[in-house]
């Protein structure tokens, strides 16, 4: 058995858990929006023809945020198109997804939503075949409060109070070939400077989303986000970051630290922002939304969009299953992203249902959990007050993908509201139990609350809608506390919350 060992404190704080970081994703995108969350006749489904099932495991997720309408979809999107009586809405062609749009979910319906799930809307705005003046006429649409033509089609369309949406992507991977109206940085960060310049006019608080890089391989990185804030720095909050290229691919041991990766992803757009900041002789600092996130088998069969005459509506695409190291995985980025809460201040797993998902649907039928819906909801639900920086003694191992890495990898949270504490790990070996410790400093006297472990002997085992249970987080029996000093042994490919809180009567100052 190999050992390794975490010791948390206090008075180590990173920042505090942003409930922004578990944010969601819903793209007009094979079955996300049509029976995904959307499915009139489903016999959950609301006034709206939202399912009530889906509504309910969005809640269980704990889903903050849901970023809209897309990822590629934004960039061919006419808004106006999805509002008004839906009869009369025009069916259009989806280049992004060779797919037709009826447009029976637009703007107004995915607020509704929204406002049913209890997250708020984050709305991306097309920068691909449109650009300043739509962008405006859709913040009036959504935002607008006076008696002008938008907030009055707004009214006139049956939402009378504004949307109130208060965080705007400005396109979608705007670096990448494959987007409709790609462009280069320097014609991106201008468009995105004079669209958010122009938007701040109408409201100076929203909060704006420059795109940087569809993913840290591409060819542009790096310069692509130091000429967009250079275009754009004083114009806009943060920088968007997105990654898509873990999966298994016959390398487990690789896989399993894709998080090394995303570290190294997340501390390059700092570095980079931070080098515009310095060079521009700015006061602020930008910070990242990794608004799209998730392991993804882009390769698959599940991936391959419908072609030549083909322009299915809601065909099925990308619908990938999730097995028990996928969850591994979902749950160290998890740890990463809540490891760089002083500069991630907002991030969306893409995608929310039946697209790259922790939420699956049958069409008319059952809907169930993938295995990465377990490490989301309960990090999303227990992770709470501020980020610690956890020093950490872990053997490593090579990789073949990104070098030496920790076979333990871990990050802690404390909320001084209730004193409670939570550790988050993975064991990435794929052959040995970790028998770790957790040494607890300066939290005064603590109980030992749960520690729940996800892994299974077969780490190819993935969730179905006839059996989604056969594998869930599992009481971890080998877990106690004595003293300051919790024991646990971790299963090979595992992921774990281990929870504490103070004693009863034990004082919180
Ligand atoms: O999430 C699927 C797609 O991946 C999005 O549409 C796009 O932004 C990204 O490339």
């Amino acid at each position: 058995m190999l050992t390794a060992s975490v010791t948390v404190d206090p008075a180590f704080t990173v920042g505090p858990v942003r409930p922004r970081t578990f944010g969601s994703f819903v793209e007009h995108l094979g079955r996300c929006v049509y029976t995904g969350i959307h499915e009139p006749g489903h016999p959950t489904a609301d006034a709206d023809g939202f399912r009530g099932d889906v509504l309910e495991l969005t809640r269980e997720l704990g889903v903050t945020t849901v970023r809209y309408p897309g990822g590629n979809f934004v960039s061919g999107y006419r808004w106006e198109d999805g509002i008004g009586p839906v009869d009369q809405r025009p069916r259009r062609l989806d280049l992004a997804w060779h797919s037709t749009e009826p447009n029976w979910v637009g703007v107004d319906e995915f607020v509704r939503w929204c406002r049913s799930a209890g997250v708020e809307p984050m709305m991306a705005v097309n920068l691909g075949t449109r650009g300043v003046q739509d962008a405006l006429d859709l913040l009036e649409y959504c935002n607008g409060t006076s008696d002008t033509h938008f907030a009055n089609l707004r009214r006139a369309n049956g939402s009378e109070q504004p949307h109130g949406i208060r965080m705007w992507c400005l396109g979608n991977e705007m670096d990448g070939p494959w987007q409709i109206g790609h462009k280069t940085a320097e014609e991106y960060g201008r468009l995105a400077a004079e669209t958010a310049r122009a938007m701040r006019m109408v409201d100076p608080d929203l909060e704006l989303v420059a795109c940087g890089s569809s993913s840290s391989v591409m060819p542009t990185f790096g310069s692509w986000e130091h000429m967009v804030l250079t275009e754009a720095y004083e114009h806009v909050d943060f920088v968007s970051a997105h990654v898509y290229y873990y999966e298994e691919d016959g390398d487990l041991g690789s896989f399993l630290a894709s998080a090394v990766n995303m570290d190294h992803f997340i501390e390059s757009v700092v570095a980079t922002a931070d080098a515009v900041r310095a060079a521009g002789k700015h006061d602020k600092r930008i910070a990242i939304s990794f608004d799209e996130w998730n392991v993804w088998y882009q390769k698959r069969a599940e991936s391959k969009t419908p072609e030549g005459d083909d322009w299915p509506v809601a065909p099925v695409l990308l619908e990938d299953k999730y097995n028990v190291a996928d969850a591994v995985v979902v749950g160290n980025l998890l740890i990463s992203l809540l490891r760089h809460t002083d500069r991630v201040h907002a991030a969306s797993q893409a995608q929310l249902v039946n697209v790259i998902a922790p939420i699956m649907t049958e069409p008319g039928g059952r809907t169930w959990r993938q295995t990465i819906f377990h490490p989301f909801a309960l990090t999303a639900r227990h992770a709470k007050g501020s980020v610690l920086r956890v020093a950490l003694e872990t053997p490593t191992y090579d990789t073949a993908k990104y070098g030496e890495a920790g076979v333990v990898d871990a990050v802690a949270t404390h909320d001084a509201e209730t004193g409670e504490v939570v550790v988050l790990v993975v064991n990435r070996s794929t052959s040995d139990e970790v028998a770790l410790e957790v040494g607890l400093r300066g939290l005064g006297g603590m109980r030992f609350v749960e520690a729940l472990t996800l892994s299974h002997p077969d780490h190819t085992w993935a969730a179905t809608a006839d059996d989604a249970d056969t594998v869930l987080p599992q009481p971890n029996e080998s877990a106690g506390l004595e003293g300051e000093r919790l024991s646990v042994t971790l299963p090979p490919v595992s992921w774990s919350i281990l929870r504490l809180a103070p004693e009863e009567g034990a004082s919180q100052d």
